[in-house]
């Protein structure tokens, strides 16, 4: 099978592509580099010695989507491409619904054309804003509090009524909790270059002395220690919940969709205590004001996704901490 993954030089695009190669499967990465570096192609290359596809172009450039399928025989497609930061949306909501949607619009419109039927599409569990109650089950209401998170919801939405509208179509919503950590060999992992908006690569940045100290939204929320609750999911887990997506995907029709968490949740001082006494590092934190928008505990119920795609998360905190200096120090030469 060849599978084109957009956004494939992102976070959780590149650790997908690494275990797409590892199954054998075929890739083509179609990414424009907004969020991510060229040098993940060497990086992926490097990790799994095989070779695959790249086109540098946005999805939302129709002429050269038609390229890659024109020239690829493409049977599946998981669609990582998007704008995903939830301040930067807030600020900027048109930039994010242009983006996000016109491009899941163009890239199955193509699809379609070339005889593509098979997606599955990076959600997230910001989709469900608020739970009524925990863990978090496929079924629950959704409501956003985000242009991010509404593009999420409005893209799944779209695609739904496209699949019920085509017989051979099938879709793969995977709603997402928090990724973090970073692929064992330490070549691939997340590391903006700005400051960070989500919590572990902040903490990482205060590991290595970039800022001075992490600052904890609140301590007041109803939680364990009072601090926000959140389900961590190692990224490679995540990647390998797409490989199953794909083989569930490829010989059916219709959509299907599944949380991709743990099942666990942790708090923010938890992380950082857990990041500090794994990795044996200072980690400076003050507790400072409530984030606006934030919610204080999310964490999923993860069984569909056990029961039905036969997939679950199996590295621990400890990992995803470890891994992601580990991925840090590599790069920084430290
Ligand atoms: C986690 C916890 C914060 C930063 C978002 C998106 C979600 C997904 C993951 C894309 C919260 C606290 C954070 C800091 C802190 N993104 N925190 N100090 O908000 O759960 O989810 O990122 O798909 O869609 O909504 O992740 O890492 O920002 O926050 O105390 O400097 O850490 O309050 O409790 P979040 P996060």
């Amino acid at each position: 099978m060849k599978i084109l993954v957009t956004g494939g030089c992102g976070f959780i695009g590149s650790h997908t592509v690494v275990e797409l190669l590892n199954k054998n499967y075929e890739v083509v990465i179609v990414d424009n580099f907004y969020n991510s570096k060229r040098e993940v192609l060497d990086n992926i290359k490097e990790i799994t010695h095989k070779s695959f596809g790249f086109y540098e172009a946005d999805c939302c450039d129709e002429t050269a989507m038609r390229k890659i399928f024109k020239e690829n025989k493409i049977d599946a497609v998981i669609h990582f491409a998007g704008y995903k930061a939830v301040g930067e949306s807030v600020a900027k909501p048109l930039m994010y619904y242009q983006n996000n949607i016109d491009s899941t619009l163009i890239l199955v419109k193509v699809m379609k054309e070339f005889d593509c039927h098979k997606l599955v599409f990076s959600s997230s569990a910001t989709v469900y804003g608020s739970p009524a109650s925990l863990p978090i089950q496929e079924d629950f209401p959704l409501s956003t509090t985000n242009p991010y998170g509404t593009t999420k919801l409005f893209i799944e939405r779209i695609l739904t009524d496209i699949a019920h509208a085509d017989n051979e179509m099938g879709v793969v919503l995977l709603r997402y909790f928090n990724p973090i950590g970073a692929h064992k060999s330490g070549l691939i992992g997340e590391n903006p270059n700005d400051i960070p908006n989500n919590l572990m690569p902040y903490i990482v940045k205060v590991a290595t002395k970039e800022l001075p100290q992490v600052n904890v939204f609140g301590n007041d929320y109803d939680t364990i220690d009072g601090t926000g609750v959140r389900d961590y999911i190692h990224v490679v887990d995540l990647a390998l919940g797409h490989i199953k997506a794909i083989e569930k995907i490829k010989d059916t029709a219709g959509v299907l969709i599944y949380n991709l968490g743990t099942g666990k949740g942790t708090s923010v001082l938890e992380l950082i205590e857990t990041f500090a006494r794994v990795n044996q590092v200072e980690v400076p934190y003050q507790i400072t004001d409530r984030r606006p928008g934030d919610i204080a505990a999310c964490y999923a119920d993860p069984t569909k996704a056990k029961e039905e795609l036969g997939w679950e998360a199996v590295r621990n905190i400890e990992d995803m901490c470890q891994d992601a200096y580990s991925f840090v120090k590599k790069v920084k030469n430290l």
